[in-house]
């Protein structure tokens, strides 16, 4: 019995095909190890989007040398591999195995060979791929991340990930349905449905708003989510789609990287501070309760005071739920690397710092906001912190509970009481009752 280890970084779809290397290696005979030390192979799987991500990486793949007895083997999957392909074998010489996204189906082959002493590289892109054979892995959870478009077909000026993921392509609705109804069958209720631009989704004549129906009319499925949108391809069937259908949840999660026109055009995101701020109302329209949170960069080529103070007051308009606030990192290979006036990295430090102060100060008044009102949660895991559970509403708020650990899994209401800013405290009246009980 060979033992498998992977370690995942970067985005959810990262998170998924680390699901998707286990369903198909799982196949093939091997079994899951949750730690490194008693693996046969060790595959770290990568992201690539910003410079700090690749250095973590190279730290982690430093270490995982250790656990590596004769015989073993180790692997570097996912965007770095993609992005750096042979270079990656002959700057790390303990490294067996360099494949991108789009080759996982041969790593059984690969392995294999690797077991045998031959390192190898499989960084092509197949259009083709979406895995549609393999089944996915099932750990009985409520919630699950469904991959329904791969790849991009934006050339965001910053963005790496049209060089490591390929071109876009959507999955076939009919087998995301599929899917939907045998995670159902193992007891999934909620689905994340996933893509770089998920709602551009389109196949043959069905776009993302009948994905949407589609998903949301699965028996047994309660919750629909997605991420991450573009602002450009929330059309007005999406939107009545989202407004229509019960499942789909008061949250969107979309980026909006800068607030300023100008910026916004140097990074080619295609839409401006007041296209942004149209998408925000159109969603708000569509559905009142929705929670919008975001990513931000600072510091992109070319950004002045002036543009920072306006990604600011955007933040302070929008009135975002919860920001993800990044410094730009220099991608080789991207458009941006051409442009000049590159901002100083202490003066792209210090705008990062207000601006987290500001995305912090915005989200704590809005959820300041909440405390006193009663909210749907779905209960997911044991809170790392006592004797709590975590849960989380359907504008995706977390909200400590007590209760039990049966309770996983299930839908309460529960009354939020108190925040720290982002994450809240509650109390579910029927799961108090069970823990009386058994208290
Ligand atoms: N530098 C900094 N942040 C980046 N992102 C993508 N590329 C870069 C880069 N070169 C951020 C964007 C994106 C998120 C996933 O990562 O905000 O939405």
């Amino acid at each position: 019995m060979r033992r498998l280890y992977v370690e995942t970084y970067g985005c959810q779809m990262n998170v998924a095909d680390t699901d998707l290397i286990f369903g198909l290696l799982g196949r093939d005979g091997f079994v899951m190890t949750k730690s490194p030390e008693d693996a046969d192979v060790m595959l770290v799987n990568t992201c690539a989007v910003r410079d700090n991500a690749e250095q973590r990486i190279y730290g982690r793949v430093g270490e995982l040398k250790r656990h590596k007895r004769k015989g073993d083997v180790l692997g570097v999957v996912g965007c770095m591999a993609q992005r750096l392909g042979a270079d990656l074998l002959n700057r790390i010489p303990h490294v067996d195995l360099v494949v991108g996204p789009d080759g996982y189906r041969a790593l059984p082959e690969l392995i294999h060979r690797a077991t045998a002493g031959e390192r190898s590289v499989d960084v092509d892109f197949k259009s083709w791929e979406h895995y549609e054979d393999v089944p996915p892995a099932q750990d009985g959870r409520a919630s699950a991340f469904v991959t329904v478009q791969r790849g991009c077909n934006y050339r965001c000026t910053f963005c790496i990930v049209p060089m490591t993921r390929g071109p876009e392509r959507s999955r076939k609705l009919i087998d995301v349905i599929r899917e939907v109804e045998q995670l159902v069958s193992t007891g999934v209720t909620e689905v994340t449905l996933l893509g770089q631009t998920v709602n551009s989704y389109h196949n043959g004549t069905h776009d993302f708003a009948d994905l949407l129906r589609a998903v949301g009319g699965v028996d047994g499925i309660r919750r629909v989510r997605f991420t991450s949108p573009h602002p450009n391809d929330f059309t007005p069937a999406v939107l009545e789609a989202m407004a229509d259908v019960p499942g789909v949840c008061e949250h969107v999660h979309l980026p909006m990287q800068s607030g300023s026109s100008r910026v916004l055009k140097r990074m080619l995101r295609r839409y401006d501070r007041d296209g942004y701020i149209d998408c925000v109302e159109r969603l708000r329209v569509a559905m009142p309760e929705i929670a919008i949170t975001t990513d931000i960069i600072v510091g992109f080529p070319g950004e002045t005071e002036e543009d920072f103070l306006e990604t600011e007051s955007l933040v302070r308009t929008v009135r975002f739920d919860g920001a993800f606030t990044f410094k730009y990192s220099v991608r080789d290979g991207t458009p941006a690397v051409k442009i000049k006036d590159h901002v100083a990295d202490d003066v792209a430090g210090e705008r990062l710092e207000r601006l987290i102060a500001t995305v912090r100060q915005v989200a704590r008044t809005k959820n300041v906001g909440l405390v006193g009102s009663t909210h749907e949660v779905l209960v997911e895991k044991q809170a790392r912190r006592g004797e709590l559970l975590q849960s989380r509403t359907r504008t995706n708020k977390v909200v400590l509970i007590e209760g039990l650990p049966t309770l996983i899994g299930s839908y309460l209401h529960v009354r939020l009481n108190g925040t720290t800013g982002s994450t809240f405290t509650g109390t579910s009246t029927a799961a108090r009752r069970e823990l009386a009980v058994v208290g």
